[in-house]
This record gives structure tokens, sequence and C-alpha cells, in this order.
């Protein structure tokens, strides 16, 4: 008996002693095999309990699992000094083994598909396309659009004036003056910019970027885009604003959309309406923008004889557009940047 005891004892001291030696998970394995192991010595142990005298059998049997499981436990503790250390040193936390994720593959934005599909469709329609400043100047935002300078809509609350370096800072109830700047806030500038440049027949569309200082939710934006359309020629008629649009509409939405026009106002035309289309999934109207014949103040502003040219105009919204096309119910999902809504498109 106390032959077999030391032989466990030395075992358990010889085990103790490799481990303290074990500096990596590659060693920590083979003393694992080697010890602990279906064939370890550990494991063994139990056999030298056939070859001992009965009486001696119980006391052995308990010196033997006390030094299996204190071999163990020494073991696991090791394994853990061993992970920590690795995540310590960044060594080994790195799995060369795994797989490589993928670089994901970016896709255009679903408005910039939206404004390439509109600017597409209606050149198909003769229109040519065109752009202008997004930082814009009072005569171009409002002067040369017939809206005066006592109109609301030039309230600094509706608009986010710029102010400029060479400028005392605007204070509340101060009148604009004509040199001041803004974010425009509609597309419809461009359309000035495009009758000082160029004489008619002029039909043109211009997507573009505007800007509203509206508290954001579901249908509103403080920044959001537009396309804008006008058509100056002789003997231009509401009727071909009118079948226009619809052309429009039933070209893009599908020939069955219904769409309404109403009488509504709106500085620089006369008369104008407002367009509706059905939302088939809100079971509802909703309003894609504006439209009307161009006033005649903003053709001679642009040095245009309405005496001889007449001219129409439309300003949608892209997002509502955006909406309607492809079902999407909320527009602050434009500009969340959540790649699950921006990869569906
Ligand atoms: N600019 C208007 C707006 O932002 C929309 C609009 C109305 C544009 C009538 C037009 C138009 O070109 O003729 O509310």
């Amino acid at each position: 008996m106390a032959d077999a005891v030391a032989q466990i004892d030395q075992i358990a001291q010889d085990a103790a002693a490799e481990l303290a030696a074990v500096k990596d998970p590659a060693a920590l394995e083979q003393f694992r095999i080697r010890y602990l192991g279906s064939n370890g010595i550990v494991k063994k142990l139990p056999e030298m309990l056939r070859t001992a005298p009965r009486e001696q059998k119980a006391a052995l049997g308990q010196k033997i699992n006390s030094v299996k499981k204190r071999v163990e436990e020494e073991f696991e503790a090791k394994k853990a000094d061993l992970a920590k250390a690795g995540q310590a040193s960044g060594k080994d936390a790195i799995d060369v083994t795994e797989p490589g994720r993928r670089p994901q593959i970016g896709n255009k934005h679903i408005l910039m598909k939206v404004a390439d599909e509109l600017t597409e469709l209606f050149g198909r329609m003769g229109f040519s396309t065109a752009t202008g400043p997004e930082v814009e100047d009072e005569f171009h935002n409002f002067i040369a659009l017939n809206i005066p300078r006592q109109h609301p809509a030039r309230d600094p609350l509706d608009n986010f004036y710029l102010t400029r370096s060479d400028q005392a800072t605007r204070r509340p109830g101060d009148h604009a003056t004509s040199t001041e700047l803004l974010l425009r806030t509609q597309t419809s500038t461009v359309q000035i910019r495009v009758m000082e440049k160029q004489r008619p027949p002029i039909r043109v569309v211009i997507p573009g970027r505007v800007y509203r200082p509206d508290t954001v939710d579901a249908t509103h934006l403080f920044m959001f885009h537009q396309l804008e359309a006008l058509v100056v020629d002789r003997n231009v008629t509401m009727v071909d604003l009118k079948s226009t649009i619809m052309q429009f509409i039933h070209a893009y939405f599908g020939p069955k959309t219904q769409a309404r026009f109403r009488p509504s106002f709106f500085p620089f035309t006369e008369p104008s309406a407002e367009v509706d289309v059905w939302f088939e999934d809100r079971n509802r109207w909703v309003e894609l923008g504006g439209c009307g014949m161009v006033h005649p103040n903003v053709l001679r502003t642009c040095n245009i004889d309405p005496e001889e040219y007449s001219g129409w105009a439309f300003g949608f919204g892209i997002e509502r557009i955006a909406m309607r096309k492809y079902g999407i119910t909320d527009i602050r999902y434009f500009v969340e940047n959540d790649v699950r809504f921006l990869r569906q498109f």
C-alpha cells in the first residue's frame, strides 16, 4: 500500500511539474492526452485497485480520486490562464482558419436612382436636364419668381438664411435685402437660371435638393428633393401641361394610376394647380407638388415677351414619387442610412 501511495504521489508531482512547464495551447493539449486522455496516466490509475489487497482498496480508491481531481483542476486552471494571456497579447485571438467576410458592394441611393429614372423618362419626352446652385440669392429664390418683399414665404422662420461674413447678423423683424443668401427652398429658382441663359423654345427638367426648416416626421424632412419642369414656347397651353403630367404619371406609376388636379395658388404661376396621386397602400390622395402656367411677370423678368411666348412648369417631390413607386412608408428611411433599407433597391 505504501508503495502504491508513493507511486500515486509521484505521478501527481510529475503532473504538476509538467503542467508548470506548459507555455502554449499545443503543449497543454499534449499534457491532457498524456495524463487525462482515455489512455492517460491518471485515467489508468484505477487499474492499481485490481492488484491491491481487499482491505486497502477503499483507501487507495480515495487517494486515486483525490489525485485525479487535483490534476483535472490544475489542468483547467492552466487552460484559463493561457486563454487570458492569449487575449491580452492579441496572439491566438486571430483565428487564421476562419473564412473571410466578403466586403459588401454598395449601390446607388434609391433617391438618385429615382431621379435618374425621372430625367431619363422626361428625356424620352424631349426634355433636357439642368441644375442650379443650392445656395441661392433672393433674386432667384423670390424676386424673379414674383414673390414680393413682404410675402410671408420670405419669413426667416421658413427659410435657412445664411449669414455672410460681410454682413451684420440679422435681427428678428429685419427685412431681407436683395443681397441676402439662403439655401434654396424650391428648384423653381433654376427656372430663372435657365431662362437667363436660354431663349425659347425651352423644355427642361431640373432635379435637385431643397431646404426648409420643417420638423422631421414620417412625411417631412428639412432637406428633400424636387423635380422641376419648365416649358416655354409659342402657343403653350394648360392642355400641354396637363397631358404631359398625366403621361408621366401613367408611364412611371402604371397606366391605371389615378391623379387629380386641384386649383391652387403660386406667385410664379397663373393659373396654378396642385397634383395629387392616389396611393393604393394608404388608401388616400397624396400631393406630388404644384404646377401652373408661368406668370407673365416671371417671363418678363427674364426678358421673354409674354405676348409672344407662354410656358408651364411643375415642381414635384422626388421623395413622394419614390414612396409611391416603391411602397416606402416613412420619408426618414431615405436619410437614415440603414443598409437593410438601402440594399433593397
Ligand atoms: N416651387 C413650388 C414648391 O416648392 C412647387 C411648384 C409649384 C413648382 C408650381 C412649379 C410650379 O414649377 O409651376 O412648393
